[in-house]
């Protein structure tokens, strides 16, 4: 199977949610990215559960719910009532990460862990058995529009040769600055779901943004 591409509202114009979102629907990409942030385990914040709840309303794909917010436990099943198909938690986040992992499969839901940029992959080898997507920080979180950190094709490439040892058939998600320049090599280097804010939304044509970013330009 080819790889997913998962378009973040981050990105998109929350005046215009509905339309962006039906933009989406009618589109070849996969999944929705939530990007969801606390102010305090990133300097920003985005939107929350009510912003989503009308968000779940539209969405015909996947919601990818994308926590950076401290202590994430505390939400686990309000995220599973909204409808997420995939919850991400940050490693940095979770002090006993193999506790909420259990607890977000038991919910029903694809459990993800986000790193970021300074933390090594080798801090997931006792749980990729555990999880079913890890996503790979290409960006400082916090920000949509940020530049692409090389790093990520390294981190990328280690990350699917553990996963592979491991009988891991996990996601591999790339999030932050990919865009029509890098997709392809980071699907070359073992990632599946590539994350796409700027890139889609700020492109003079979205759709074929979209089609080109799933090779089927
Ligand atoms: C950053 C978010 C990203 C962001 C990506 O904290 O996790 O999902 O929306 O935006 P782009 O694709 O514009 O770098
Ligand atoms: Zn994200």
């Amino acid at each position: 199977m080819g790889h997913l591409l998962a378009p973040s509202m981050l990105a998109s114009d929350f005046a215009n949610l509905q339309r962006d979102m039906e933009m989406i629907n009618a589109s070849e990409a996969d999944w929705f990215h939530l990007d969801v942030m606390d102010g305090v385990f990133v300097p920003n914040i985005s939107f929350g559960m009510p912003v989503i709840e009308a968000m779940a309303k539209h969405a015909t794909k996947p919601l990818d719910v994308h926590l950076m917010i401290v202590d994430p436990d505390r939400y686990l099943k309000t995220f599973a009532d909204l409808g997420a198909r995939v919850l991400t938690v940050h490693l940095e986040a979770c002090n006993h990460l193999h506790r909420t992992l259990s607890a977000i499969r038991d919910l029903g839901m694809l459990a993800g862990v986000a790193v970021n940029p300074h933390t090594p992959v080798e801090g997931l080898s006792d749980v990729l058995n555990d999880l079913d997507l890890v996503c790979l920080m290409s960006v400082n979180p916090g920000f949509g529009g940020q530049k692409f950190i090389p790093k990520t094709f390294d981190k990328t490439r280690k990350l699917r040769n553990m996963m592979n040892e491991a009988g891991s058939n996990a996601h591999i998600e790339i999030d932050g600055g990919v865009g029509l320049n890098n997709w392809k090599s980071l699907v070359d280097a073992g990632a599946d779901v590539l994350v796409a804010g700027s890139s889609t939304f700020k492109a003079a044509d979205p759709h074929a943004a979209i089609r080109e970013m799933k090779g089927l330009g």
